[in-house]
């Protein structure tokens, strides 16, 4: 990368478009396969949107008919079965460090676009993501069973966690296929849509999360997955450490306006406005 260039343009592309990076892996012609290509540019594209203003909300989708068809079977497996070593330290040098290290602590919200195929090392990068939106003709597979390999790069934590463990075991133990509205109801992504509607629906998400006060977000985002792994005291000491670390970076303006406005205005009441919206 030549110093000022963008890090993407080759196999990533990134449009910005009010705030939202839409973050597209492109090898429309090999299924968007990760190949360590393809992983050493998402890697530089993810550091650079990170602290990158035009970036407020990341969306990381594929190009054409696939989400990504995973791992590169060629470039990752057959071409070096005789050199695993230099497979897993590839992996875990480019492949893992953005698909979910990076991802999964980004500092901006995240959501994952599934508009098609999404197969094996693509469960990563797409339960990392903080939301996950699918169209409904969309296919998943966990195939490593089919492959000679496990769900590995961190496949097996991402099933476990999202879509309950009778389900993980199911699917990674079968490699049967099931489409986005399946994966909606087991938990993987949050909803599906027609895949005509895709675009607009993620838009109008990524929409209402400009709208939050950042600090706030990122803060709440960060909370819910470390507590998770948290017991009841600590994770209430962490909670109140980043309630006041929020509140110095910049929440205070922001809760004031909010608590103004609906106990002494009465022009802000979030129950309501969540019905309006869902009825
Ligand atoms: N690794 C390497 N190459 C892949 C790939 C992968 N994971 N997935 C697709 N490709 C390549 C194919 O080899 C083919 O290459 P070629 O044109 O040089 O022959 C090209 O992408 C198109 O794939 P094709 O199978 O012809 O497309 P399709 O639209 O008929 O089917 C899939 C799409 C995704 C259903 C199918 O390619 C597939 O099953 N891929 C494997 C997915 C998988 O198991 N991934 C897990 C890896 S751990």
């Amino acid at each position: 990368m030549s110093e000022g260039k963008e890090p993407w343009g080759n196999l990533v592309l990134v449009e910005f478009d009010e705030g939202i990076a839409w973050v597209t892996m492109s090898r429309p012609e090999k299924r968007n396969a990760m190949s360590p290509a393809l992983n050493e540019e998402m890697l530089r594209t993810v550091i650079a949107l990170a602290t990158d203003d035009r970036c407020k909300v990341l969306v990381l989708t594929g190009a054409g008919e696939s989400f990504s068809a995973g791992m590169d079977l060629k470039e990752y497996f057959r071409e070096t079965d005789d050199a695993p070593d230099t497979v897993v330290l590839a992996v875990r040098r480019t492949a893992e460090e953005w698909q979910w290290r990076r991802l999964r602590d980004y500092p901006k919200p995240t959501i994952a676009m599934v508009n098609g195929w999404c197969f094996g090392g693509a469960f990563t990068p797409l339960v990392a993501c903080d939301l996950a939106i699918a169209a409904e003709e969309a296919v998943f597979g966990l195939s490593e069973i089919n492959w000679g390999i496990l769900p590995a790069g961190n496949v097996t934590k991402a099933a476990i966690e999202t879509m309950g463990y009778r389900n993980a075991l199911y699917y990674a133990m079968t490699g049967e296929t099931f489409d986005g509205r399946k994966a909606a109801e087991m938990g993987l992504v949050n909803e599906a849509v027609p895949r005509a509607r895709l675009r607009e629906r993620t838009r109008e998400l990524a929409k209402v999360l400009l709208e939050k006060n950042q600090t706030v977000l990122r803060g709440t985002k960060l909370a819910m997955k470390r507590v998770r792994y948290m017991d009841w005291e600590v994770a209430a000491d962490y909670l109140y450490a980043k309630l006041g670390e929020a509140l110095h970076f910049g929440a205070g303006e922001n809760r004031a306006n909010a608590m103004k406005a609906f106990l002494d205005d009465k022009t802000f009441k979030p129950g309501i406005e969540h019905f309006k919206e869902t009825k």
